[in-house]
């Protein structure tokens, strides 16, 4: 992969809860760059919420939509943040998008983090049956290749805020 010069799109991946929403939010301010929600984008096009969008047409479809906003988000032409939804890693399709025209910042967290921050928040269909310590490792296990395969930049969340998070983020980009 050639080296980009800054600047380019600037995408956030990693698991539920590893804080893709409010370090996308911070680095807008800090970067003055644009800021965009994969799943708001599917949301308002849908005018449903992404559980609802499971509920009544299910997984395959709610990727389906997920890979149309990803690839579109990927060709625009001014530059922005993208925060992807945990899943994007799942479709190799989305991620050859992305690294089209972006770098790819994998926002790593463990499963107890993890927990700790989305167990009170029950708007994951994902995990609205079993909010466990141990799901969150299992599904993490099997989808920890993909990440590392996809990221560009890592950066490890646990114990840290938004800010220190966003600050390492722009002194590597
Ligand atoms: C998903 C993560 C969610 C959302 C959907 C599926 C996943 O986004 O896209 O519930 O497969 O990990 P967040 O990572 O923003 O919670």
């Amino acid at each position: 992969q050639s080296k980009r010069l800054f600047p380019y799109h600037i995408t956030l991946v990693g698991f539920m809860g590893s804080g893709k929403t409010t370090v996308g939010v911070e680095l807008s301010n800090m970067l003055a760059m644009e800021q965009i929600d994969v799943d708001r984008v599917i949301e308002e096009r849908m005018n449903m919420r992404v559980s609802e969008i499971f509920q009544l047409y299910g997984e395959q479809v709610f990727r389906q939509l997920e890979s149309n906003v990803v690839e579109e988000l990927s060709k625009r032409e001014n530059v922005i943040i993208f925060c992807s939804g945990g899943g994007v890693v799942l479709n190799e399709k989305n991620i050859e998008n992305i690294k089209e025209t972006g770098v790819i910042v994998w926002l790593k967290a463990s499963p107890n983090e993890i927990y700790r921050r989305i167990c009170d928040d029950h708007s994951r269909p994902l995990l609205k049956d079993n909010m466990s310590v141990d799901k969150i490792s299992q599904m993490l296990e099997s989808r920890l290749p993909l990440y590392e395969d996809a990221a560009d930049l890592v950066v490890n969340t646990d114990g840290k805020d938004v800010e220190q998070v966003s600050h390492e983020i722009v002194q590597q980009l």
